[in-house]
């Protein structure tokens, strides 16, 4: 089967698109036809293994293993002994953090869920990183409960634009951060009051929200208790900013959650479920064929991405 590969740590350059063996089935596992793939900023932290830390999980000196990608849509061709979620023909979409850009993929069966009817590939495959940690930043760690206001900062790109809808579709009143190019199309996605980050300056921003869920991690802990009764924060600019943060919060009784996602098949299914009655939809400003994976890759790191960006092994 074809895969992109990466058999040493680098930026997009070191990507190749290589005949490798077809992944080999396990145990409660599924393989999947893979239809579409989409690319989250972890593919780029795996593929230049930055921070540093992640090599310990990814391989020391080289990638352990060679393929790259988590996101990935696609058809069930097969079932593992011990499966009982899904049968052969299913569509189903999941994350496998480390194995997604090829042309089949070996998930276990509790990361991956069942697609919704008529949604597409493309569609579903930009849903599992970024949706997911979307809807466990609001509910699973956030709490949030309907009419209670919600600060999202980021919220255009791939987590904030759908932790914005989620967080609609649960009836809170969404303020959403993002730059002034994008005030519009945060207003598209439901947001009741927008803050163009050029324009304020968030440190010095005063109003009080229920729940702060920073998809950026450019605000600092001041920041979170001055506008959140709590926080989540997800994602992290500087090593220096992530430490300073976890070190207040030892010393403070602020209710405040750093968080990494975890897939499983219930969580995955509600993103299903808000899809398919129409409160959900992920923007997809590009799509990429499979054979540019690497141009998708340098566009993410750049942090511009509005919504998602998608590759289609079909394109
Ligand atoms: N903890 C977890 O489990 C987890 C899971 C997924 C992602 N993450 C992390 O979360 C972060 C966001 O992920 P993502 O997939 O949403 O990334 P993304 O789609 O690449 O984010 C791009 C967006 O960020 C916005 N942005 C850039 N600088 C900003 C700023 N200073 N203030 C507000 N918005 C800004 C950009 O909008 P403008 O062009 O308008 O600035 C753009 O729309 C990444 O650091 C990622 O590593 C963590």
């Amino acid at each position: 089967m074809k895969a992109i590969t990466k058999h040493k740590y680098g930026g997009p350059e070191v990507l190749r698109l290589e005949e490798v063996d077809k992944p080999t089935l396990k145990e409660k596992h599924v393989l999947v036809k893979v239809k579409a793939n989409s690319v989250n900023p972890a593919d780029w932290h795996i593929l230049r293994g930055k921070p540093f830390l992640a090599r310990f999980a990814f391989g020391l000196f080289k990638p352990k293993d060679p393929i790259l990608g988590a996101d990935f849509a696609g058809i069930v061709e097969e079932v593992g002994q011990g499966v009982t979620k899904f049968k052969v023909g299913d569509r189903v979409f999941g994350e496998i953090l480390g194995a997604a850009f090829a042309e089949y993929a070996c998930a276990h069966e509790d990361v991956c869920g069942l697609m919704p009817d008529g949604a597409g590939y493309t569609e579903m495959a930009c849903m599992p990183i970024a949706g997911l940690t979307a809807l466990q930043s609001l509910i699973t760690y956030g709490k949030l409960k309907e009419g209670e206001t919600v600060l999202i900062n980021g919220s255009s790109g791939g987590v904030g634009h759908f932790a914005l809808q989620i967080a609609k579709a649960y009836g809170a009143h969404v303020t959403a951060v993002c730059s002034g190019k994008n005030v519009d199309f945060v207003k598209s996605m439901g947001a009741d009051k927008v803050i163009a980050y050029d324009k304020e300056d968030m440190h010095h921003y005063n109003e009080l929200h229920d729940l702060v869920v920073d998809t950026i991690g450019n605000l600092d802990y001041d920041d979170y208790k001055r506008i959140g009764k709590r926080a989540v924060m997800i994602g992290f600019t500087t090593l220096g900013h992530m430490i300073s943060v976890v070190v207040k919060n030892t010393f403070s009784k602020f209710p405040f959650t750093l968080f990494t996602a975890k897939a499983n098949t219930e969580d995955l299914n509600t993103l299903a479920k808000l899809i398919q009655e129409g409160k959900l939809k992920p923007h997809i400003e590009k799509i990429y064929p499979y054979s540019q994976i690497p141009e998708a890759i340098g566009y993410i790191e750049s942090m511009r991405t509005r919504g998602k960006v998608a590759m289609s092994w079909e394109v």
